[in-house]
């Protein structure tokens, strides 16, 4: 079952977001795809606002894998970590396995940027969720493939903390729509209805 959303700022859909994390619990994987600036990450910080976890959720473009440890002081003590994976770079299943995300799965929400084909293996039940710039009307803001995401890919860490909270998540496009296509599946979210998490457009079987 699928529920497609409308947003119009970067707030709504972290907004979204947090209403979607009080769903969440340990285990739950979600796999996020959409272009480069969609919202994925701006998504994933509101899923961390609202999981109350450490901040500095970013772009993880040269770090695969960061742990955001969930705050005792925060909102939602003894709640799950949060695992946050940028995919961009990986080419394959295998690849994923060996970053080993199996190992922090159970004690926290995984979540995979460019996740879609490559990590579905990990759980039985996964929400995907597609961010998608609106067509159209103007033309696409800043953001198509730049510096960074090309990078040499010859360095990367897994499971570092070493930048963790370091940088401040700039933002400097202006708000505009976005349609989030969340498709639930499996076991775990049989039943679950999305329908009050954002404004709702279409829901589809
Ligand atoms: N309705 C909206 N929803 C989400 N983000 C929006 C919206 N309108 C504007 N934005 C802006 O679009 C940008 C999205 O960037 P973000 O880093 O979240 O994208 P991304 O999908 O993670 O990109 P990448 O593939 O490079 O990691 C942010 O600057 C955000 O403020
Ligand atoms: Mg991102």
């Amino acid at each position: 079952m699928a529920w497609e959303f409308s947003t119009s700022t970067a707030a709504q859909t972290q907004q979204l977001a947090e209403n979607l994390a009080r769903l969440l619990q340990a285990g739950d994987l979600i796999i996020l795809s959409g272009e480069l600036g969609a919202g994925k990450t701006t998504f994933t910080q509101g899923l961390g606002r609202s999981l109350g976890v450490r901040e500095g959720i970013i772009s993880p473009t040269f770090v695969l894998v960061r742990i955001h440890p969930n705050l005792p002081d925060g909102p939602n003590p003894g709640g799950p970590d949060l695992v946050h994976v940028d995919a961009y770079r990986l080419g394959s299943p295998g690849e994923i396995d060996d970053i080993d995300l199996e190992n922090t799965m159970d004690s926290s929400v995984t979540v995979v940027e460019w996740g879609a084909e490559r990590v579905e293996h990990l759980a039985a039940s996964r929400l995907e969720i597609e961010l998608v710039r609106a067509v159209g009307g103007d033309t696409p803001a800043a953001g198509t493939p730049a510096a960074g995401t090309g990078g040499t890919g010859a360095s990367d860490v897994e499971g570092t903390d070493a930048l963790e909270g370091t940088f401040d998540f700039t933002d400097e496009d202006d708000d505009e729509p976005r349609t989030l296509r969340l498709h639930a599946v499996g076991p775990r979210w049989e039943g679950t209805d999305f329908s009050a998490l954002g404004q709702l457009v279409n829901t589809t079987e």
